[in-house]
């Protein structure tokens, strides 16, 4: 055989993968073949393979009769939207995708282009983790893995796809990444599978429950999106991307957008209920304000109590948080403040305004939280605001309690731009609390016409936005139809912000 047919016969080889066969289950379980995601993923013809020839080199159990060139992953670049993104791929069919040593390597060698050229890194999962047959070379390829994803954590945007059965590093460098995407009835994530888990606690409990996509995205807070098969899983990846840039020198993508700048919306003004206590959906205001009503939301199904999300204004991205009234009256607790602190971090780190639109009664007491670290978790919320040097907008729709007044993005976190409603009510605490503390004496007989006299007088004093605006933490009191108009005119100011942090090896933001 001559060399070039010799090379047909690799490549051919490398497509070929884990055979028709195991293919044939992939497509019979709603998954798609790898190099069929590759191609979903990427602009159509733009994609460069490497190291299609790499074989492992494992000689134990009898891996030398089963040598796959390419190795049961797809590596290379190519374009997304038009921009350079790099790939890796795992090939179930080939040892469950399993991370071989040279594996290893294929990953590295992507993501340290990545990471040199300063352009996106893109890993779909669908792997049982390191190769069992290759002991410590496969725990070491991972190590190398985790290495790169610390290093390029907030140089360059990494997203990982989890498209299978996913244990062990296939799940540990995922985490490290800034976005997990699952697929609904074929992915799961997990340290270690049902099998272990029944010989170890005895514990009998299904894949799915253990670690399907629901479980990720709404219980454990590790997933922030849900596809409904592959196909829609790498669209979705591809509009995220849309909304980033593509590492941390550059700023997000512009795009025109038709929504003329300053729409007034009368709706706005109401939509907030007359009795403080009503809820309303805060995704309301959110899709009235953005262009074209689009908004991009993260994490949509774990701590419905904040709403995370990329939308754009004035067609520049922009990373929204937002108290949701509508679930546990928008109250931070440990689940919301981790969520809502990490997607702060994510667009500080890669210059993405932040707009936060609040309606917040406080930190949710009680025993639960304060044993499960709300102090601690809290804290993160507020470090994450205080530490971001991106252009920060903030509009009080409502309340703005306690704690929560000072963590909700507040002049004091050298925000910029600090907006409220006429509705805004800005106190230590609700009137009825606020009154039994302070009146406790006075009101000891229970005169309830005095206590509701005091209850107004002090409604009237602090639950409005009047006295913050007054010492200037609140820049204006807007009419709601404004927002849209006031933060796009705010934006624009502060296209040109710099603000920095002081020198130092880095914070220790309480984890
Ligand atoms: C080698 C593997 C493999 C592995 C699966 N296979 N996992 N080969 N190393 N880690 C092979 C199987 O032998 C099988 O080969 C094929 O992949 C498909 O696997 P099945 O078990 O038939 O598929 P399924 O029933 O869908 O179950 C998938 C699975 C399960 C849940 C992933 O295979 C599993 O539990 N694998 C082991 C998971 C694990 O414990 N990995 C080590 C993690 S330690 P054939 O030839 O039959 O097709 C780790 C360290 C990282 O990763 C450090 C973290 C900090």
């Amino acid at each position: 055989m001559n060399r070039l047919e010799e090379l047909r016969r690799r490549h051919a080889a490398a497509e070929e993968g884990g055979g028709a066969e195991r293919r044939e289950r992939q497509h019979r379980e709603g998954k798609l073949a790898v190099r069929e995601r590759v191609e979903l993923l990427l602009d159509e013809g733009t994609f460069e393979e490497f190291d299609k020839l790499v074989e492992h080199r494992c000689r134990d159990f009898g891996m030398d009769q089963q040598v796959i060139p390419g190795d049961g992953l797809v590596t290379g670049f190519g374009r997304i939207n038009g921009r350079p993104a790099y790939v890796f791929a795992q090939d179930f069919t080939v040892f469950g995708g399993s991370l071989s040593e040279t594996n290893a390597l294929k990953i590295c060698k992507v993501m340290d282009l990545a990471l040199k050229t300063g352009a996106p890194v893109i890993g779909l999962n669908d792997s049982g983790g390191a190769r069992i047959q290759e002991g410590v070379l496969s725990l070491g390829g991972y190590a190398d893995i985790f290495l790169r994803n610390t290093l390029a954590s907030g140089v360059i945007p990494q997203i990982s796809a989890i498209m299978g059965p996913c244990a062990g590093g296939a799940v540990y460098s995922p985490a490290i990444t800034d976005f997990v995407f699952m697929v609904a009835d074929t992915s799961y994530m997990f340290v270690t599978g049902p099998d272990v888990i029944k010989t170890v606690t005895h514990e009998d409990v299904t894949k799915e429950e253990l670690g399907g996509s629901m479980t990720h995205n709404a219980k454990s807070g590790v997933g922030h999106f849900i596809a409904a098969n592959d196909t829609e899983c790498v669209q979705m990846i591809r509009e995220l991307l849309s909304f980033l840039p593509q590492n941390n020198r550059e700023d997000p993508p512009r795009r025109a957008s038709a929504d003329p700048i300053d729409r007034a919306d009368p709706e706005l003004d109401r939509i907030v209920p007359a009795e403080s206590n009503q809820p309303y959906d805060m995704k309301d205001v959110i899709h009235r304000v953005v262009d074209d009503a689009d908004f991009f939301e993260v994490q949509q199904h774990f701590a419905k109590n904040i709403v995370v999300g990329f939308a754009r204004l004035d067609g520049r991205p922009v990373g929204i948080v937002a108290n949701q009234p509508a679930f546990l009256a928008g109250c931070l607790d440990i689940n919301s403040s981790v969520k809502g602190a990490r997607f702060v971090r994510f667009c500080d780190a890669f210059n993405i305004p932040i707009v936060t639109f609040e309606d917040v009664p406080g930190f949710l007491p009680g025993t639960d939280q304060e044993f499960g670290g709300i102090i601690r978790h809290g804290a993160k919320l507020l470090y994450a605001y205080a530490e971001a040097t991106v252009p920060k907008i903030t509009v009080i729709t409502r309340k703005a309690y306690g704690g929560a007044y000072c963590v909700m993005g507040s002049k004091h976190l050298r925000t910029d731009v600090n907006l409220a409603w006429p509705t805004a009510e800005i106190a230590v605490m609700g009137a009825e609390g606020a009154v039994n503390i302070i009146y406790r004496r006075e009101l000891v007989n229970g005169d309830a016409g005095a206590r509701g006299d005091k209850i107004a007088e002090f409604n009237d004093r602090f639950a409005s936005p009047f006295v913050a605006a007054e010492r200037g933490f609140i820049d204006d009191v807007i009419e709601p139809r404004e927002t849209r108009a006031r933060i796009i005119r705010s934006l624009r100011m502060l296209e040109t912000k710099v603000d920095t942090m002081p020198r130092k090896k880095h914070g220790n933001i309480p984890l």
